[in-house]
């Protein structure tokens, strides 16, 4: 729907640099997708508008944004980002990839070799994902199978299939660049740091410091909160939402840190789920598959930690993961009579109070999201069910840590999605199982718990019944698992496993 009026919503200026020269657009309302100014204001119709919600992956642009000097590339789905949301970054889309004399970046020409587009709809989208994966490995260098069929994930083809995008994304790297169709990031950044800052605007506020941010919250409680807008995003282009006032916190310095403590790790809300996620992977090597399974890249790389736990839905994928871990948020908000930031920490269950309602006050954000780390003689899973392996929201999530010792479970804690109004934690098959001995009959009985703690619901992604059956599977499963048995799951079948059983 890219023909939305911009009426009586105010407006205002954004600019940023797009081969290596600034764009400004003025009277740009806050509510306006990526996708629509690139199409309507700046005649950019190469990028595509297939389905509108982050799926297809048509859309795909590529941010850049000088971070300590340097330029991070992200490919981001424009159909839902907001365009006030690239002020200040560099901004690239498939007709600026080919230098002035035709020649083509060895992302559309290795495209061309392999025969990696027939109706050519999708086609700008996939070379934008390549041009992001050519950007972020020193020209394509080392991108084997599994890699390229990871970063491709949020990339939709309906005519040409696979294999030849694949072949494509593999062989990019050998390919000649010719002269004029590099990037120079020296340059870029430079360019970057000059553009103009606009005055602060109550229309799209993007604050870069967490005091500033708390107090426009405070002063403007009915504005539209954004981070990634990977939820907020569909709201604007399927729902046909208006927003006057958008209070995005993604640009606030403080919140895009991802800090390390003896105990725990503490996520800034503002952190992109790509990188929340290498975290909680470096922590926790098994959950890389689980990882990969968010979505596709494009709205991994817009999307945030903070945004999914916010947003609370009961299908998220994130809080039965982090449940399981103990993970506590933390939620800021401005004291004006102290004139200083005030604080207060919960676990994160407690934070729901119902479908997509939470107990956030008016004037309150996200802020952090404390994970523990591991802890000696843990085992912690964590299973998506799904109608497609990928870039699918889950029909069941269920995450498991238990620590056992002496063949007694010390400890267990359970996260479960899919099956409440709520992310949930299961108290009462973790009680069935603590302090029991680890074995079939406990776990049986932890089955018959976990099937009855729930009352599921049944829609579009699967039944009432189907969610009761797996979630006990899934423990079933943990616990087979735990006695050695891997290669029952299937999530270890990837590009690379099915290659080598060829
Ligand atoms: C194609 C597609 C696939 C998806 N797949 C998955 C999936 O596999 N698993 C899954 O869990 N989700 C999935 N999602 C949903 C979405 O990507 C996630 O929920 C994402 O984490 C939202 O983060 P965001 O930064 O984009 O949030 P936004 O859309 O910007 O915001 C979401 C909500 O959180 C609020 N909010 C954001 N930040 C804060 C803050 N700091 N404080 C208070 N409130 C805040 C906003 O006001 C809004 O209500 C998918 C979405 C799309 C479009
Ligand atoms: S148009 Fe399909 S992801 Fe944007
Ligand atoms: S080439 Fe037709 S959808 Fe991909």
């Amino acid at each position: 729907m890219l023909a939305r009026m911009s009426t009586e919503i105010s407006a205002k200026t954004l600019t940023f640099l797009r081969r290596g020269q600034a764009v400004t657009l003025h009277d740009v309302a806050p509510d306006r997708t990526l996708l629509e100014v690139l199409r309507e204001d700046l005649h950019c119709t190469g990028t595509k508008e297939g389905c509108g919600e982050g799926d297809c992956g048509a859309c795909t642009v590529v941010l850049g944004e000088a971070v300590n000097g340097q330029l991070e590339y992200k490919a981001i789905n424009s159909c839902i980002r907001l365009a006030h949301s690239v002020d200040g970054l560099a901004v690239w889309t498939v007709e600026d990839l080919a230098n002035d004399n035709g020649e083509l970046h060895p992302a559309q020409e290795a495209m061309v070799q392999c025969h990696g587009s027939q109706c050519g709809f999708c086609t700008p989208g996939f070379v934008m994902s390549l041009f992001g994966m050519y950007q972020n490995t020193g020209g394509g260098q080392g991108i084997d199978r599994a890699q390229a069929q990871a970063d491709l994930s949020g990339n939709l083809c309906r005519c040409t299939g696979y294999r030849p995008i694949l072949d494509a994304a593999q062989q990019m790297g050998a390919l000649p660049l010719p002269a004029g169709c590099g990037v120079n990031e020296a340059a870029t950044v430079a360019a970057l740091q000059a553009l103009p800052q606009h005055p602060a605007d109550s229309a799209y506020m993007r604050p870069t410091a967490l005091a500033e941010l708390l107090q426009q919250r405070a002063a403007h409680p009915q504005a539209q909160v954004v981070a990634g807008c990977t939820d907020v995003g569909l709201w604007v282009t399927k729902m046909h939402k208006r927003f006057d006032r958008v209070l995005d916190v993604t640009a606030v310095h403080e919140l895009r840190q991802v800090e390390q403590y003896p105990h725990h790790i503490a996520i800034g809300a503002a952190v992109t789920l790509t990188d929340a996620y290498a975290a909680l992977v470096e922590e926790r090597p098994q959950l890389q598959t689980f990882a990969q399974r968010f979505a596709g890249l494009p709205v991994r790389n817009s999307g945030t930690l903070g945004g999914n736990v916010a947003n609370g839905s009961p299908i998220g994928d994130s809080m039965p993961m982090l449940i399981a871990l103990g993970a506590s948020v933390v939620l800021m908000r401005w004291d004006a009579k102290r004139r200083s930031i005030a604080h207060r920490e919960l676990r994160l269950e407690d934070l729901y109070t119902g479908y997509r309602t939470n107990v956030m006050r008016p004037d309150e954000l996200l802020a952090w999201i404390k994970v523990p780390r591991p802890t000696a003689g843990e085992s912690f899973k964590a299973y998506k069910i799904s109608k497609r392996f990928d870039d699918d929201i889950s029909a069941v999530c269920l995450a498991i840590r238990t620590t056992v010792k002496d063949d007694v479970v010390q400890d267990v804690s359970i996260g479960a999605g899919g099956v409440a109004a709520t992310p949930a934690r299961a108290r009462q098959t973790e009680a069935a199982l603590r302090g029991q001995t680890w074995s079939t009959a406990t776990v049986k009985a932890g089955i018959a718990a976990l099937r009855a703690e729930f009352q599921p619901i049944s829609d579009m992604r699967a039944s009432a019944a189907y969610r009761q059956t797996v979630l006990g599977n899934l423990l079933q499963r943990y616990w087979l698992e735990s006695q050695g048995l891997q290669h029952i799951n299937l999530e270890n079948l990837n590009a690379a496993t099915l290659e080598a059983l060829a």
